[in-house]
């Protein structure tokens, strides 16, 4: 993705970390100009995101980076552009307090990282930028990709964690959120709270669906001819039996049913390590190849 001013002079470095403040580095502190072209890379990749994923509008945007304690990762390839540089991509994460379904069906009060938005410019798609974008996150934040949550993630999204992360067996839930076999293991009894049965009056809805109601409220309040026309919400469960089924690696296992485990079947082992194992070996025969400038 090009602008039309030099990417290198206002993000340093191959990922920069943007948040509230919207300051890539030291060099755009205190500099309003740089700034604005900051605000204006973010908006215009949240509108190619929405686009992407089809969302009526977008979800990310500076204003709303500048609103909400989330963390924006942003990708460029510094020596294209001649040398002015060209955005790749971004990803956005952020803690959300979720209510969810354990395997059991019991209902779950968790603040877990989620991945909000998530988005490689279409031409550069394919290329393991997404990847390599993914796992300057988890080095940088510490974590695991099955401790996270993921917000409405999209058929290629669900093959992408199937593919660099063996995540394949989702937890059935009743949001958009999707958390996979593992997510509930080695935690702590405070960062999972049982919720009591019984609850107070009307539907508990996570933060972030909120959020994107909020936005087809917003929509939905315009009047016409502004108001676009009403989208069906997407089905996450549908989306990852499309995922499964859109494979197109040959190299890739079959795809796995969506099946609850038996009550404490994997207690006491690293529910990711024989998983990881097998995908750090599909990763690093990957890696290979674009040392060997397949990309
Ligand atoms: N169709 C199916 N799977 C795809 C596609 C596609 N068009 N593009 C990427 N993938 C998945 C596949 O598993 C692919 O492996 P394969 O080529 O062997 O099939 C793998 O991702 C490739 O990995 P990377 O090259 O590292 O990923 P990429 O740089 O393409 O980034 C991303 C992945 C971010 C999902 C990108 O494809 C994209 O921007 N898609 C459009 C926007 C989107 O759907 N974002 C996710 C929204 S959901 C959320 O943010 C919570």
């Amino acid at each position: 993705m090009e602008f039309p001013f030099d990417i290198n002079q206002i993000f340093p470095e191959r990922v920069s970390i943007l948040d509230q403040s919207l300051v890539a580095g030291r060099r755009s502190a205190g500099r309003p100009d740089l700034q604005a072209h900051i605000a204006t890379v973010i908006d215009e990749l949240g509108r190619a995101s929405a686009k992407a994923q089809q969302l009526t509008a977008p979800i990310t945007s500076a204003s709303k980076l500048q609103t909400q304690k989330h963390q924006l990762y942003l990708l460029k390839d510094g020596e294209s552009s001649g040398g002015r540089g060209l955005i790749v991509g971004f990803l956005k994460v952020g803690y959300k307090k979720l209510f969810l379904l354990d395997r059991q069906g019991v209902h779950i009060e968790a603040e877990p990282l989620c991945v909000l938005d998530f988005y490689i410019a279409e031409n550069l798609q394919r290329h393991g930028y997404g990847l390599e974008l993914f796992d300057f996150m988890l080095q940088h934040k510490n974590f695991e990709p099955v401790m996270m949550a993921y917000d409405r993630p999209s058929p290629k999204f669900l093959s992408f964690l199937a593919k660099h992360y063996c995540l394949t067996q989702s937890v059935p839930q009743v949001n958009n959120f999707v958390v996979f076999e593992g997510f509930f293991l080695n935690r702590s009894a405070a960062q999972l709270r049982k919720v009591p049965p019984k609850k107070p009056d009307g539907e508990i809805k996570p933060y972030s669906l909120m959020e994107r109601e909020a936005v087809r409220q917003e929509q939905r309040t315009r009047p016409w001819p502004f108001a676009p026309p009403h989208s069906p919400q997407r089905s996450v469960y549908s989306q990852c039996s499309q995922s499964l089924s859109m494979r197109s690696s040959p190299s890739r296992a079959p795809p796995q049913a969506v099946l609850p485990s038996s009550p404490g079947g994997s207690r006491n082992q690293n529910p990711q390590s024989p998983l990881i194992d097998r995908c750090r070996e599909r990763r690093s025969s990957s890696l290979n190849r674009s040392q060997l400038g397949f990309h």
